[in-house]
């Protein structure tokens, strides 16, 4: 794993952005593994910035997100596809045929992972990953478990997670307790992973993904044994490494 150390969120941001930026130039038709959460915010931020200056360039890029709250539409506001259409898809050169999310509206939990496996695995799996980290070490949305989820699958969120995500919503009620996600497999077949971490209260759980012990109770440890990680954290993140 390679570790950057930013001084604050906008150098995290702007030194991420640099990473994904440089992938899109190198390889033009890039297949980019997005997340959301608030850590990607200021990345994205940059990469708008970046292609209203004329320097990227979306057209030939495919993206597909990590994960999707089950039962969400696109239209609702809490929907990661709403947050991507928000902070990025809207503001680039992206194709809309090229941008790809689980469907939260498909209920229908065990074709809907097909559908979404079948599409990564038909793009020719994923050219770089970005990741964020849960306050529990989850990486998309595989929740500390007994085992490894390999595919993309439909999980039951955790209470810790529910009341992580809370304030995106007007009560915890409101909380989805159900998302699909990428597997650990899934995203462990990207070629390159790019994990960002922002804040003092994630400091613990990047501690045990980077040095602890590589098990399914803290899924981003086994991060550790990918080929090509980089992990861009800010100064209060990496406090404990
Ligand atoms: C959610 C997302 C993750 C994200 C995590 C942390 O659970 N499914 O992909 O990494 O939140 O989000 P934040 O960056 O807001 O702390």
């Amino acid at each position: 794993m390679k570790i950057i150390v930013a001084e604050n969120y906008k150098e995290l941001s702007q030194k991420a952005a640099n990473l994904i930026s440089a992938q899109v130039i190198l390889k033009s038709d890039s297949v980019l593994g997005l997340a959301t959460g608030s850590t990607p915010i200021g990345i994205y931020d940059q990469l708008v910035d970046r292609y209203q200056k004329g320097d990227l360039d979306f057209s030939q890029v495919s993206t597909v997100n990590l994960d999707e709250y089950y039962g969400l539409c696109s239209t609702d506001e809490q929907s990661y596809r709403y947050y991507m259409e928000k902070y990025l898809f809207s503001k680039v050169n992206l194709s809309k045929e090229r941008c790809f999310l689980p469907d939260g509206t498909n209920l229908d939990g065990k074709i809907e992972c097909k559908r979404y496996q079948d599409l990564i695995d038909a793009l020719g799996g994923i050219d770089l990953q970005l990741l964020g980290l849960g306050h529990n070490g989850h990486i998309g949305f595989n929740e500390p478990a007994d085992f490894f989820e390999k595919e993309v699958h439909l999980v039951n969120l955790t209470e810790q997670t529910i009341q992580a995500n809370q304030r995106f919503f007007a009560s915890i009620e409101e909380v989805p307790k159900q998302a699909y996600t990428m597997g650990i497999g899934t995203i462990f077949q990207a070629k390159k992973i790019l994990l960002v971490v922002n804040g003092k209260e994630k400091a613990e759980a990047l501690k045990k993904v980077v040095q602890g012990a590589i098990c399914s109770q803290v899924p981003g440890s086994i991060l550790q044994l990918h080929a090509d990680v980089t992990v861009v954290a800010d100064k209060e993140a990496a406090s404990l490494l």
